[in-house]
């Protein structure tokens, strides 16, 4: 689907990688932009030019009352990106509870599970599209954010059954893999790391090329996945030295 004159919505879309889709959305021509955010006094920002493109909303996806409001209000919906996501930064062992690990779930698995289900029948209109922002962890597993990588995992099972289920209606799915880009989570991870920039205009590339596909989005990240379908095994044991006491 082609980006000019469509009508997004960004979760978390206040900071990070979901800002730069914005930004992206409006240099491409977006009709509208629903830029939801769990505080929207964080959008003050970048709404502040006035653009009348950008509408706030909002929204906690883990929270079912306002994933429903958001349906209901943004009933024009056309391209939904789900980009919020959470990341403890914790080991499966070591990590001092397990809250960590139930947030990473929640946010990164259960949120794009249920906006997709709140947004099917708006995105059914017009066929649409989704995209989720997953990770290079959704393949391979990084003991230092292991229970991360396990929610990431399992957005890229559910992205595969979305796309299949939504296929009848004409939705398109794209699923997002990349690898540390800068931004406050990403700090977090070794350098070197990618702009957002670089990874959203792949995504969103990959939407106006009517990919209906995963992605693996910027050069970096190419690199990565060229090693693990090289050699799947080796690329794991080189991401198993790196436990959570080295983070
Ligand atoms: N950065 C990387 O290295 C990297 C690599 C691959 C994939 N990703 C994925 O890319 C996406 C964006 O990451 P990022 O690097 O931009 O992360 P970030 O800088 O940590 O920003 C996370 C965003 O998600 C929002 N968020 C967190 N929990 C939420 C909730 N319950 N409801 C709604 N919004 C929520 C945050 O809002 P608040 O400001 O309210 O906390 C913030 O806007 C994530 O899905 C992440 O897993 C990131």
């Amino acid at each position: 689907m082609k980006i000019q004159n469509s009508v997004a919505l960004v979760t978390g879309a206040n900071r990070g990688i979901g800002r730069v889709y914005v930004q992206e959305l409006l240099n491409r021509g977006a009709a509208k932009i629903y830029v939801a955010a769990r505080d929207t006094a964080s959008l003050a920002d970048l709404v502040k030019d006035g653009d009348r493109r950008l509408v706030t909303l909002p929204l906690d996806v883990t929270d079912p009352d306002q994933v429903a409001a958001a349906a209901r209000v943004a009933s024009d919906v056309t391209l939904l990106i789900n980009n919020a996501g959470y990341a403890a930064f914790d080991g499966a062992i070591s990590a001092p509870s397990m809250d960590g690990a139930h947030r990473e779930m929640d946010v990164n698995y259960f949120g794009p599970l249920s906006m997709t289900r709140a947004f099917a029948p708006v995105l059914a209109k017009s066929g649409g599209a989704v995209l989720n922002m997953l990770s290079m962890l959704s393949l391979v597993s990084l003991p230092m954010a292991a229970t991360y990588s396990a929610s990431k995992a399992a957005g890229l099972s559910l992205t595969r059954s979305i796309r299949a289920e939504l296929g009848a209606q004409g939705t398109q799915v794209v699923g997002v893999l990349a690898v540390q880009t800068d931004t406050e989570m990403g700090a977090k991870l070794p350098e070197p790391r990618m702009t957002p920039r670089e990874v959203v205009s792949a995504a969103l590339n990959a939407i106006e090329a009517d990919t209906n596909d995963e992605i693996v989005a910027g050069a970096q990240s190419k690199g990565i996945y060229q090693a693990f379908v090289a050699d799947p095994k080796g690329l794991q044991a080189k991401m198993s030295s790196k436990l959570p006491q080295q983070a």
